[in-house]
């Protein structure tokens, strides 16, 4: 059998959110082991890969199978790759990258589709990864609650994370405070997936203030109410990174966060975002 013909994939779904893809070696990817990777991604919302050796142009190419990167503005990036953003914590840092429930991008107008994040340096324990189903979460809301999302849309904003007020605008974190890259954005609070064409709730704490034609203090009751149903942890799945793991997200379909257990270590992923379509 030749590398195009072999299929080695196998797809096993994890409690509650995703599914781990196994028997594969994404640099040497046949044409129907890429075709299963992306039926496992638009089915799960997020897939995750073990004992990967992947470089960082190996981490490009890979990206490259599933549409545009999208770089971004406020992370750090590796010395010659502006496509691989830096998410690292130091030694002596205390705030990490995304430790509260969200998702990437939504604050922009066209969110983007997911992000392939790649373990390079892993503390010793801790540091793992939460992972939150939006399709699950959608699905298990009351009618009158389906009903009172239907037609409502929310503003997305970056403004009280990166500008120069906010909150990474700390001595740890000056690189993230950027006026110049802070956006907002409307989408529909109940999306159809561009890619499973399930119904997602597209609300996230991180980085949604309110809904349309709403004040935040309007919003409130509604949107802790969705965000309240979305903690429950049965619709959460918990990934413990290891050397040689990959995980890559849809921002439509999931949520995620990154636990922040492992002071004194240093912490080192590389992350690529690729480019989705617009939401309405
Ligand atoms: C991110 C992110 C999670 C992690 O890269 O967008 O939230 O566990 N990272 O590092
Ligand atoms: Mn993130």
């Amino acid at each position: 059998m030749n590398a195009h013909s072999k299929i080695g994939l196998t797809v096993v779904p994890r409690e509650n959110c995703g599914a781990e893809v196994l028997g594969i070696d994404l640099n040497n990817l046949s044409d129907s082991e890429l075709v299963g990777v992306k039926k496992a991604y638009a089915d799960y919302g997020v897939i995750f890969f073990r004992d990967q050796k992947i470089t960082e142009d190996q981490h490009i190419a890979f990206a490259k199978k599933f549409g545009e990167i999208d770089i971004n503005k406020f992370f750090p990036h590796i010395d010659g790759h502006r496509e691989i953003a830096k998410v690292g914590k130091e030694k002596d840092q205390k705030t990490n990258i995304g430790g509260g429930w969200h998702t990437d991008h939504s604050y922009d107008r066209v969110p983007a589709m997911g992000s392939i994040l790649v373990a390079r340096i892993l503390p010793p324990s801790g540091g793992d990864t939460l992972f939150a189903n939006m399709v699950a979460a959608y699905d298990t809301l009351d009618d009158e609650t389906r009903a009172a999302i239907a037609n409502l849309n929310a503003v997305h904003s970056n403004s009280h994370v990166f500008g120069s007020k906010a909150y990474y605008n700390n001595e740890e974190r000056k690189e993230f405070a950027k006026d110049e890259a802070v956006g907002e954005a409307v989408h529909p609070v109940a999306i159809t997936h561009p890619l499973s064409g399930k119904k997602a709730l597209y609300v996230n704490p991180g980085f949604v203030l309110r809904f349309e034609g709403q004040t935040i203090a309007q919003s409130q009751p509604l949107l802790h109410k969705l965000f309240a149903h979305a903690m429950n942890a049965r619709f959460h799945t918990r990934f413990q990174w290891r050397e040689g793991s990959i995980a890559f997200w849809d921002n439509r379909a999931t949520w995620h966060y990154a636990l922040n257990d492992y002071h004194g270590h240093e912490r080192l992923m590389h992350r690529i975002t690729i480019a989705g379509v617009a939401l309405h």
